[in-house]
């Protein structure tokens, strides 16, 4: 085995801030605002079943692999791959993975700071009490309104993307790792709270049914690479956030048990968001399949006729402010580390840099939820720059990671080397992990991809 490397950007103080920071990357908007809308669009509870699915059988080998090729590289996941190939005796074309994974960053990023800067915007108009005994036509429309005026959401994409960059510049140690440790908790109260509030006025048992009742004739080759997708964009795989935040992680920790932890909080933060949610969707007659925008129809009506929802709501939004700028951080390591290490740049630079990029692209996000709204010179496969970067990064993009990382791993790493490094010894554990890397993650993520694309449909 070849002398252990020592990251040059730093390692986490503990395997718990560990957990933390790769927790704070999973759960994010992707929990709370797109697993809802997903659901919904994807027809309920036949698409749970099958998310949680890809969860476990896809989702938690994926990271473990990735957690493993980080910690063995210690670099940013172009310059791990190159290393960990040439390692292998193996070809340096290997990096382009890390390549994939960095376009994928830059365009997650690019829209995800949109919506985080929705979020933004929510807190404030949350407190200032607009909700107050709001009607769900009410909430509809100052939605619609709010998403047709591009200077403002351009505002606030702005302010989240500063803050982003400023975390980021200053290293993943400072600051980062104290906010994940008490705002994480606090998220997760206040989505019990919600919960709890469903429970009492919503259709709770409507919701339930719908979630957790699967309905198989609404399974379709979409509807599956839908429920792949969002458990590769809710987990964080399949671009390198992962492998980065492992890269940081010290040689003493157990990977196995660390990626079951984050999967676990990962999935039961958006179990309870879809809890919290559809309750009301159903209680004010909308339609669970109304897209990007449901959470920000659903809950300020409810926020608008509990007591005390203006402060209630202000904090719900505020937590999910930090939710996403935690996941944002993750998106935009991988580049900085790489600028770092490739062209010697200084950690604040190749972050402004990132940062600059990303929001010049999450402008095109953005134009078109209004100017070029149903505009068809920048309409693709029916979809403007928003829900296609969303599809495209999600439902292409990071599978495709997933099933490199997967490949290499499992066919290109010897046994010996990924045994060692996951720390298993040869029993039971690992010969399952392999099994799953080796065979059904490649297989069932090709399955998938190509099913959809029609290749493969009868
Ligand atoms: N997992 C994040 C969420 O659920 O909001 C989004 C995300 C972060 C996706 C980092 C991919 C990633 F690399």
């Amino acid at each position: 085995m070849p002398a252990r490397r020592t990251s040059i950007h730093g390692e986490w103080s503990s395997r718990l801030a560990f957990i933390l920071a790769a927790t704070g990357s999973a759960v994010g908007l992707g929990n709370i605002w797109r697993f809802p809308y997903v659901t919904g669009e994807s027809g309920g509870g036949a698409f749970v079943i099958l998310y949680l699915v890809c969860v476990a059988a896809i989702g938690l080998p994926v990271m473990m692999a990735e957690i493993m090729l980080g910690r063995r590289g210690r670099q940013s996941p172009i310059n791990t791959m190159r290393t960990l190939a040439r390692e292998e005796g193996r070809s340096p074309a290997w990096q382009y993975v890390g390549w994939l994974g960095m376009a994928a960053g830059f365009l997650i990023l690019s829209f995800y700071s949109v919506i985080a800067g929705w979020t933004l915007a929510y807190a404030l108009r949350s407190v200032s009490g607009v909700f107050n005994g709001a009607t769900a036509e009410g909430v509809a429309a100052i939605f619609e309104e709010f998403i047709s005026d591009p200077e403002r959401l351009l505002a606030w994409h702005t302010i989240f993307m500063v803050m982003t960059t400023i975390v980021v510049s200053r290293g993943v140690k400072s600051g980062l790792e104290q906010a994940v440790r008490y705002l994480m908790p606090a998220l997760f109260v206040l989505l019990v709270v919600m919960v709890g509030y469903a429970m009492n006025t919503g259709q709770f048992e409507q919701a339930v049914n719908y979630l957790f009742t699967p309905d198989f004739s609404k399974i379709t080759s979409g509807v599956v690479l839908n429920a792949m997708g969002q458990a590769f964009f809710s987990l964080s795989l399949g671009m390198g956030a992962i492998m980065i935040y492992g890269s940081y992680l010290s040689h003493t920790a157990s990977i196995p048990r660390t990626a079951a932890i984050i999967a676990l909080m990962d999935t039961l933060v958006a179990i309870l968001a879809g809890l919290a949610i559809f309750p009301l969707v159903f209680e004010y007659g909308l339609a669970p399949s109304a897209g990007p925008g449901l959470i920000f129809q659903t809950l300020p009506i409810a926020f608008g006729q509990m007591p005390g929802g203006a402060l209630v709501g202000f904090l719900f939004f505020v937590l999910l402010v930090f939710a996403a700028w935690t996941s944002a951080i993750s998106l935009v390591e991988p580049v900085v580390a790489w600028l770092v290490e490739n062209r010697g740049m200084q950690r604040v630079k190749a972050a402004a840099l990132t940062g600059l990029m990303a929001w010049l692209c999450g402008i095109l996000a953005l134009l078109s939820l209004n100017l070029w709204s149903g505009d068809a010179r920048f309409t693709f496969f029916g979809k403007g720059f928003l829900d296609l970067f969303d599809w495209v990064t999600s439902n292409v993009m990071l599978p495709l990671g997933g099933l490199l990382i997967s490949v290499f791993a499992a066919w290109i790493m010897t046994r010996e080397s990924s045994r060692g490094e996951l720390g298993l010894a040869n029993g039971m554990g690992y010969t399952l992990w392999r099994v799953l890397v080796r065979y059904v993650t490649p297989v069932a993520i090709g399955l998938i991809l190509l099913n959809k694309t029609g290749i493969l449909t009868p």
